[in-house]
């Protein structure tokens, strides 16, 4: 037994990773405040969530800076995942207000933790966009201290988060671990300029036909993983004063590769499934060499279990009538 009694807080909690993220801890039978601006649920009860009437759900804006504050200190937090975000579309569609999100709700978090004065496990989401396009590194692979180039908004956002993490360690000694996932993909992955890969799943699921926006490469990374990924960072982050970035690994797989996986997994899918030709626009393959030494071992499911699971989550969601009321 820990000495002392954890308290997550997660924020963006109503979010797809924040989903995963709630019904693992609650799975391991840790207390946690799930907090989100939006009170909308549905990728909780989408998870099948065994614990959905456990939630202690709080609604929370992180642009609110003594809100954050006062959350952390009231519920006694021992340690933050901290997800809440605009991603991609949002962030070129309105880009101050992704500043003010991302950024702004970034140094909020960092902020209400100084402002606890003790020992808190902060992990808070990155992204493989703070790296440029796979040709600006050798062989199309970043590594955990390759050079950042963002080319979107929203990956200068991140850029900064990553620095207002540093300078928060060297400030206060704030430990935190910033995970730079690629692309997520799972039960809950709805939105987003990379929700192509789960969308196209569910699309397959429903018999309906559906085009990707992009081809090439990516790095899929299974939402559980990534979930399980947070919170151990966070966990990892505790005994901590430094501020590490690190990568999170994923299955590598061409576009063109994962809908021939999809068509093996759900023959009745073959032809409608289709894809631009132009490539994504990041690195080719993220590697995670230090992840693993810094949490322990890391989650990593293959595309086949992670997608043949995804598969069969979405067709009990489809049956019970849980997807009718996700966004398109
Ligand atoms: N999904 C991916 O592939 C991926 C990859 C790299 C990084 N990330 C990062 O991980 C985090 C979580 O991603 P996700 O896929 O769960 O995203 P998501 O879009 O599913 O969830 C984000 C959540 O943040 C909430 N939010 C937005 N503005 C808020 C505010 N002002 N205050 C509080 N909550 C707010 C939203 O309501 C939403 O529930 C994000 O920061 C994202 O940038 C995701």
């Amino acid at each position: 037994m820990n000495e002392e009694k954890e308290r997550f807080l997660v924020t963006g909690a109503a979010g797809c990773i924040g989903a995963w993220s709630i019904r693992l801890l609650l799975d391991e039978g840790v207390d946690v405040i799930a907090s989100d601006v939006s009170e909308d649920l549905r990728r909780f009860r989408l998870l099948s969530h065994p614990h959905t009437d456990e939630v202690s759900f709080v609604p929370l804006d992180v642009t609110a800076t003594t809100e954050v504050a006062r959350i952390v200190q009231e519920f006694d937090i021992t340690h933050i995942v901290h997800l809440a975000g605009l991603q991609v579309p949002f962030c070129a569609a309105n880009p101050p207000l992704g500043a003010m999100v991302n950024v702004v709700g970034n140094v909020n978090v960092f902020d209400a933790v100084r402002a606890a004065d003790r020992r808190i496990g902060l992990a808070y989401a990155s992204s493989a966009a703070v790296f440029g396009a796979s040709s600006a590194y050798s062989g199309g692979v970043v590594g955990d201290v390759s050079p950042v180039m963002p080319d979107t908004h929203y990956g200068v956002y991140k850029v900064a988060n990553e620095g207002t993490a540093r300078v928060y360690s060297l400030n206060n000694g704030i430990g935190s671990i910033g995970l730079r996932p690629f692309i997520v993909y799972g039960p809950g992955r709805d939105q987003g300029m990379t929700s192509d890969a789960t969308k196209a799943i569910l699309a397959a699921v429903q018999g309906e036909p559906f085009k990707f926006k992009f081809g090439g490469n990516m790095l899929l990374t299974y939402a559980p993983d990534c979930a399980r990924a947070f919170i151990e960072s966070a966990r990892a982050a505790a005994g901590s004063g430094d501020a590490l970035v690190l990568n999170v690994p994923g299955r590598r797989v061409g576009v063109a590769q994962l809908v021939a996986l999809i068509e093996k997994l759900l023959p009745e899918a073959a032809g409608l499934l289709s894809w631009e030709t132009k490539p994504i626009s990041a690195p080719a393959l993220l590697s995670s060499p230090a992840l693993g030494d810094v949490i322990g071992p890391v989650a990593n499911t293959s595309l086949e279990d992670g997608v043949g699971a995804t598969i069969e989550h979405f067709r009990r969601a489809v049956a019970d009538g849980v997807l009718s009321s996700s966004p398109s």
